[in-house]
């Protein structure tokens, strides 16, 4: 296994919508273990494939005190509500917004072994799942500011995704 560098801006392969995975080969698990050891060196509560510079649609997400959730291909199916949170991001270091994210939302995917699943989730991990698949279509949080003056500088708990 390999800490990977994490891609920050301006950095193209941010940007860039990745592509599905059609085969969970060996480079591909070698990619979600490291993308896991990567994730946990940053302290972060989720990572997506394309901050490890590899556009595929492959993310991880580690809530601390819960299960690791791996998802191939995710798509997020139903969102409701609507709140403000605040939000960091590895490929944005130093920098904490404040933005809207649903209250809850159902993500479906494929795990590691390529069976499907489906998440329903709200707080942390329905804000992880929209922020994490958000930028397999090169989407980051300060795209969803309204305003500038809602960026401040990251205090040292605060999580970042
Ligand atoms: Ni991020």
């Amino acid at each position: 296994m390999a800490i990977l560098p994490i891609r920050t801006l301006p950095e193209p392969v941010l940007r860039q919508k990745s592509k599905r995975i059609s085969n969970i080969d060996s480079a591909v698990r070698r990619l979600i273990e490291n993308m896991r050891e990567t994730m946990y060196a940053a302290r972060g509560v989720g990572l997506a494939a394309p901050q490890v510079g590899t556009p595929l649609r492959l993310i991880v997400i580690g809530i601390p005190e819960e299960e690791d959730i791996v998802l191939i291909n995710p798509q997020i199916v139903r969102r409701s509500g609507e709140r403000l949170v605040d939000e960091g991001c590895l490929s944005v270091p130093g920098y904490v917004g404040q933005i809207k994210r649903a209250e809850s939302v159902t993500a479906k995917g494929r795990d590691q072994n390529g069976k499907e699943i489906r998440i329903k989730a709200d707080e942390l991990l329905a804000q992880a799942l929209e922020h994490e698949i958000d930028h397999l279509n090169g989407i980051l949080y300060i795209d969803h500011l309204e305003s500038t003056d809602n960026l401040r500088k990251i205090a040292p708990e605060e999580i970042e995704f």
